[in-house]
């Protein structure tokens, strides 16, 4: 898997990165700017008037031109395309204002902070519970994190599989921790469920802890797991690699799907 890397600022001499959807905001504001301007000079210039839908595609191509100027990833390219045709299409249906009102505050909940921590929701599959589950012995009373839990599919499954072991799960948004605790105490299962940022986690409480997260924060969870995990613990990663660091074990059930990561400390 290639890393693609953000822009890079530099702010105050230090050398940081913008978040992508802060980037994305400023990149529709300069496209909004240059489609005004285009239409003021045409106007003034040669008289023309243009039609609605133009303007939007103007603005769609101006707002991908510039995410590629700025080095946006290539979905954000497409992102910055079908934004602005989304809207214009979706003003020539009436649709009520509540609608877009329950959207948003859907959406908010699903996805939170992913504008900040770039680890948006998307669910592991029950394949990779079950190679998950093969890492965790039977015999002993091991404690097992998942960070960044989701809907908690992979730790109640876990906590259902290995009796002896403790499940839990941390999870920054609100509406996909809401509905693991749920989905928990519906099944009677041992599997507990924190709603918060796993950064605030000490990881030392844990013997294996779990992530499917992004490549964006992989370097940071490495310093963390390097300071804080007990030797013999297990750092384990679905999809996504630490860059430089080798796993000890590397598992793929299918040569098309993505990797379990295994680190020993
Ligand atoms: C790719 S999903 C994986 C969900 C689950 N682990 C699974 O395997 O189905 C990543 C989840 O991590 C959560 N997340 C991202 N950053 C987090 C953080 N700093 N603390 C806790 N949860 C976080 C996201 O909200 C998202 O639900």
């Amino acid at each position: 898997m290639q890393h693609e890397q953000g822009p890079i600022s530099e702010l105050s001499g230090a050398r940081k990165r913008i978040p992508p959807a802060i980037l994305a905001f400023f990149i529709q504001l300069g496209a909004l700017g240059l489609t005004w301007l285009i239409v003021q000079v045409s106007l003034v210039l040669f008289e023309w008037r243009w039609l609605g839908w133009v303007l939007f595609l103007l603005q769609a191509v101006l707002a991908s031109l510039l995410a590629i100027v700025f080095r946006m990833p290539v979905w954000w390219r497409l992102i910055h395309f079908i934004f602005p045709v989304a809207i214009f299409l979706m003003l020539q249906w009436d649709v009520p204002a509540w609608v877009y009102l329950s959207a948003f505050i859907f959406t908010l909940t699903l996805f939170w902070s992913a504008f900040k921590t770039q680890v948006p929701f998307y669910p592991s599959l029950p394949a990779t519970w079950y190679q998950v589950k093969q890492l965790i012995p039977e015999d002993k009373p091991v404690s097992v994190l998942d960070i960044g839990s989701g809907l908690g599919g992979l730790v109640i499954y876990l906590a259902r599989e290995r009796p002896n072991a403790i499940c839990a799960g941390i999870e920054v948004a609100p509406l996909p921790w809401l509905v693991s605790a749920l989905l928990s105490a519906v099944k009677k299962s041992s599997a507990r469920f924190k709603y918060g940022n796993y950064q605030a986690v000490n990881l030392s409480e844990y013997d294996i802890v779990f992530a499917y997260l992004s490549p964006a924060v992989m370097p940071d969870l490495w310093q963390k797991a390097v300071k804080e995990m007990r030797s013999g613990s297990l750092l384990i990663s679905y999809e996504f690699e630490i860059p430089g660091v080798a796993p000890k074990w590397q598992i793929q059930d299918r040569s098309d799907s993505p990797c379990i990561f295994v680190w020993e400390f």
